[in-house]
């Protein structure tokens, strides 16, 4: 690696491929994260986060399907691949050789606090379980150390996720603050970036978008499709004519994650003025698919053409172990991992 890209800001994040892009995953963290990917200053390392996947799904088709549409839907939305370094974490087989040196340094009672574990322990003792530890995977339970991986394999400076990794990020520092104090200085201590900028959007159901709740509206659907689940977001029973509140609208609440302040005051006089839900509805409908038509056109070609995502996952891939090779390589001799020829 130059000089020059050694002393830039390291920006890494992951997405774990489990799903269909949503309208909340696009303003969330897709957009932010694909203007960053123009900027110069930084190196960004985008990655499709599928071992981590296998946590929560045991579906083979749908972690495939997931890897293709979140690949296609980054690279149709226009990241910059020469500047951002896109990968699959799966083609970086130093991630999981490292994954194994930080567990050996990582205590049993640092992963017992986090929160996926705690939850499903909760969860059983709640349901009055005989073992608190009923259907918890080692997956699940050292999935914080996987996730460390990921992050100090780049000694990556900022890591912008959302919330509820913030616990995450405080026990990959303390995994690299573990490892450096034993074998030396290797690893930054990562930043986490949480966007406070960045818009949470409601769901269908006024609840905030999220997979979970099944109530996302996915990114590119077919238009017919897309007016549809438009039409199925939930308002209040205000008749047209009657003013409306724009700020509890959900409609007003997406309008609001893609349009200019101009643009806003326009709909907030409508609002005042008593716009009807139907025509709101028509209203956000036609604003969106102009913005989201192109690409989304460019979204199907990607999806029909899986052996061009593939190359650009395997270029991104090539840098990406450039990257690693050299500190997994000192890594490995500092733990007494080497030539014995010297
Ligand atoms: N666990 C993260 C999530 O569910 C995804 C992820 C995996 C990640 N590895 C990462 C995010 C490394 C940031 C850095 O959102």
């Amino acid at each position: 690696m130059s000089n020059k890209s050694m002393s830039k800001l390291r920006v890494l994040t992951g997405i774990t491929t489990t799903g269909t892009p949503h309208l909340g995953n696009y303003v969330g963290a897709i957009r932010p994260a694909i203007e960053a990917s123009h900027d110069v200053n930084v190196v960004p390392y985008y990655f499709l986060a599928d071992y981590h996947a296998l946590i929560k799904c045991q579906d083979p088709e749908r972690v495939r399907r997931s890897s293709l549409e979140i690949a296609a839907t980054w690279l149709a939305l226009g990241l910059d691949t020469d500047n951002a370094i896109f990968y699959r974490q799966s083609d970086i087989p130093e991630i999981m050789e490292l994954t194994w040196i930080l567990t050996c340094v990582t205590a049993k009672g640092l992963m017992n606090r986090a929160h996926a574990y705690k939850a499903a322990v909760a969860e059983n003792e709640d349901g009055g379980a005989k073992d608190p530890d009923k259907g918890v995977m080692m997956g699940l339970f050292s999935y914080p150390i996987l996730m460390a991986a990921d992050i100090l394999m780049f000694n990556a400076h900022k890591v912008p996720v959302g919330q509820d990794q913030i616990q995450h990020l405080e026990m990959a520092r303390d995994i690299a603050g573990r490892f450096n104090y034993i074998f030396g200085e290797h690893f930054v201590l990562p930043d986490v970036v949480i966007g406070e900028n960045t818009a949470i959007l409601a769901g269908l159901d006024g609840r905030k978008m999220s997979k979970s709740y099944d109530n996302t509206i996915p990114l590119f659907l077919p238009e017919k499709k897309f007016r549809k689940l438009i039409n199925k977001i939930k308002t209040n029973s205000l008749e047209p004519g009657e003013p409306k509140d724009p700020d509890t609208c959900t409609l007003f609440g997406v309008y609001r994650a893609f349009a200019s302040d101009r643009e806003l005051d326009a709909i907030r006089q409508r609002y005042a003025e008593g716009i009807g839900w139907g025509e709101m509805k028509s209203l956000l409908f036609g604003y969106l698919n102009d913005h989201l038509a192109e690409p989304r056109g460019r979204y199907n070609e990607l999806m029909k053409t899986p052996e061009f995502i593939e190359a650009k996952l395997s270029q991104g891939a090539q840098k990406a172990r450039e990257h690693c090779a050299p500190l997994m390589k000192r890594v490995r001799e500092a733990v007494g991992i080497s030539s014995m020829a010297g």
